[in-house]
């Protein structure tokens, strides 16, 4: 009887352990889903005022590169490096609120 009672429980046990786990990895996915879609929200933001500069096109990922080699130079966990790769992107994003003719002039902005 008490075997009975033990393997019930068992897989009663296993059965809200399966449950948890598919929960916990659904949850882990949706996660993973968040960060790519913000990662690539911040890209396409980075690429709009890299347009706008007349970067080259590749500027926004070298320098996310180069700040992810640096940041895993400095030894920094998987996950700080990659927040700082994808942070680096938004560097210049401020330029979309600065006027052309200032962004292409050559030279300096101010003489005295
Ligand atoms: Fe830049």
């Amino acid at each position: 009887m008490l075997a009975i009672v033990a393997t019930i429980l068992y897989a009663a046990f296993a059965k809200l352990s399966l449950k948890a786990y598919k929960e916990q990895s659904q949850k882990l996915k949706y996660l993973e889903e968040l960060k790519e879609s913000q990662r690539n929200i911040i890209q396409k933001f980075s690429e709009i005022s890299e347009a706008k500069s007349g970067e080259t096109g590749q500027h926004i990922k070298r320098v996310s590169e180069y700040s992810a080699i640096l940041a895993a130079k400095c030894g920094l966990s998987e996950n700080e490096v990659e927040m700082i790769s994808t942070a680096s992107m938004m560097h210049d994003v401020g330029k979309l609120l600065i006027p052309r003719e200032i962004i292409e002039k050559p030279g300096v902005l101010l003489t005295r």
